[in-house]
């Protein structure tokens, strides 16, 4: 049986056009339809779960708490009957003809097929000159990870055998959209892919949901699952932010401490006031920071933004402690100033990014 999943977000005009058209194309296969919907403003959903009132075969499952591609296509691959798994976009995009020799493949190969636009007799269809160079630095960089050699392992058309997803899935990351990327590089190296080409055609109706927000996710996908394995993207963000929590500090120093001085001078207790001032301020950027980007998995908001804040506070302050244990215990043991320095400031680092990631942003 073929499970086809369509993932839908403002598609109401799409899916009334594309399930009569499904229906003829699948009339010899034993099928089901799947529409994963996220609660589409356009009401996408309810114009769905209309149809689906007259058609046994044909499932709404309308997800109100998510939004994501990626996320939606396992959702409903985890929902589905069938033995092949399929997806593709719901606006007409993608060629619905090309759809039973697609299954047909992955009933023969118990393995991948894919509705390919790099192989000989497929195209883009008419992109724009920006699109097209994307996709092809994408592919490009792509390929290199899959497990197995394909050419068009960024498609959103493919089908996969049960048996195949459900050895990747444990390893699946649903950010994104690119799913079938994800399924590519945690297959066995031994799965069987197969390539059918097809012409990527223009939409009927409405607008791509490819932002630059799922660029970047590709991006941050790639980092993942090649250096990310040894130094997590996290911890980078949080390295990030706090190069610049320096120069915050520097400059909120900077301003502070012009209130204390009389002509160039700075008192030593106008110089402690603006440090702390300074080191306070560069607290309060880093915390803010990491919140929305480092930690915007579990990013805090409301109230317990205020708590987060006080860990955050108690994290950074055994960081410092830790900081000048580690520096003052190499230094007094005869270690060069500036490497005790460097080793307590890398201790006092990983410290408090242990401690901000378990108790402050806790998954
Ligand atoms: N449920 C759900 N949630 N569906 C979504 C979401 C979401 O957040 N975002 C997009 N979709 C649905 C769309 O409604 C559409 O049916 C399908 O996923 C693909 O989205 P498009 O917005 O049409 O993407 P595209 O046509 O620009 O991109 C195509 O090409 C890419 C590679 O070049 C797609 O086929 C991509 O999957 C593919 O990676
Ligand atoms: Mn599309």
């Amino acid at each position: 049986m073929l499970s086809l999943i369509l993932p839908t977000y403002n598609e109401a005009d799409n899916i009334l056009e594309m399930i009569p058209i499904l229906r003829d194309t699948l009339s010899e296969i034993e099928y089901e339809i799947i529409i994963v919907d996220d609660n589409s403003p356009d009401g996408t959903w309810k114009v769905a779960q209309e149809l689906s009132k007259d058609m046994d075969n044909v499932h709404v499952l309308r997800r109100v708490d998510r939004r994501g591609l990626s996320s939606a296509v396992i959702d409903g691959f985890l929902v589905a009957k069938g033995d092949v798994l399929s997806v593709m976009d719901a606006d007409g995009q993608h060629d619905h003809t090309i759809l039973p020799e697609i299954y047909s493949s992955v009933l023969d190969n118990k393995g991948v097929a894919i509705g390919s636009r790099y192989i000989e007799g497929g195209s883009v269809g008419e992109w724009d000159e920006r699109r097209f160079l994307m996709s092809r630095i994408a592919t490009k960089l792509a390929k290199k990870l899959c497990a197995v050699s394909v050419k068009d392992p960024m498609s959103g058309f493919f089908a996969v055998h049960r048996s195949v997803f459900e050895k990747a899935l444990p390893k699946l990351n649903p950010k994104g959209f690119k799913i079938l990327l994800d399924i590519l590089v945690h297959v066995p190296k031994q799965t069987e892919a197969k390539e059918i080409p097809f012409t990527f055609s223009v939409r009927h109706h409405g607008e791509s949901k490819l932002s630059w927000k799922v660029q970047i996710e590709f991006l941050e996908y790639l980092y993942d699952v090649t250096i990310g394995k040894i130094i997590p993207l996290v911890f980078v963000k949080y390295c990030l932010v706090g190069s610049l929590g320096v120069i915050v500090h520097v400059a909120a120093f900077t301003a502070i401490s012009m209130a204390f001085k009389n002509g160039s001078d700075l008192t030593f207790s106008g110089f402690s006031f603006s440090v702390i001032g300074a080191t306070e301020t560069a607290i309060l950027f880093n915390f803010w920071l990491n919140n929305i980007w480092t930690f915007s998995n579990s990013r805090l908001r409301g109230i317990s933004i205020f708590t987060g804040l006080l860990k955050f506070n108690g994290a950074c302050l055994f960081g410092a402690l830790a900081n000048y244990a580690v520096s003052a215990f190499l230094f007094s043991n005869g270690f060069p100033e500036l490497a005790s320095v460097i080793v307590g400031a890398f201790t006092g680092v990983i410290w408090n990014y242990t401690m901000n990631r378990m108790f402050t942003w806790k998954q």
